[in-house]
């Protein structure tokens, strides 16, 4: 269990680490991702704690070069050590960061739950249109950008790994299903 002095600690580490990301995975994300981790931690069975702090740390080296997953599981670890963190919740959380970014057939609950927090809201009308459109159009160009976030609508969707996560993105599938026929026009 953290103490108040260490959650503290971890909420100004996150926010500094991520100062520098693009502006669709700064400490808002981060923030939204954790309470979305919460939520299902307890619907799921996994340590609410881990997930919390997993999700205000995955994305910490997002702006640098390579592989975020890997770099910011290494960082996270070595921080929440350094603030007397216990070890097997240090490397919980480095499991889970490790693997956001990467599929896995043989998830942690914890793993599981911060993959499904993460690509929840993009799942949803209003997450696809302010944030994984906007993202990859910036990145692509209109015609390619769009082609590839539906792409990943579908990708993820198919991804999730908890029944809560599966229900609530099944809840916006027929909204989504008509915005893509529409944008695909
Ligand atoms: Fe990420
Ligand atoms: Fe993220």
């Amino acid at each position: 269990m953290l103490t108040r002095g260490q959650k503290e600690k971890i909420i100004e580490f996150s926010k500094k680490c991520v100062e520098k990301n693009d502006r669709w995975h700064r400490f808002d994300h981060l923030e939204m991702v954790a309470q979305n981790a919460i939520m299902f931690a307890k619907k799921e069975g996994a340590d609410p704690e881990v997930c919390e702090v997993a999700a205000l740390l995955h994305d910490i080296c997002k702006a640098e070069p390579g592989d975020h997953g890997t770099a910011g599981a290494c960082k996270a670890r070595e921080f929440l050590l350094s603030i007397g963190a216990d070890g097997a919740f240090a490397d919980a959380v480095a499991e889970a960061i490790h693997f956001h970014d990467k599929e896995s057939r043989d998830r942690s609950p914890e793993s599981a739950v911060l993959w499904d927090s993460d690509k929840l809201y993009i799942l949803t009308p209003k997450g696809f249109v302010t944030r994984m459109c906007p993202f990859w159009l910036a990145k692509l160009g209109e015609e390619e950008g769009l082609k590839k976030a539906i792409y990943e609508y579908y990708f993820f969707l198919e991804r999730l790994n908890t029944k809560t996560a599966r229900e609530l993105a099944g809840k916006h599938s027929g909204l989504m299903e008509r915005l893509i026929k529409e944008l695909k026009k």
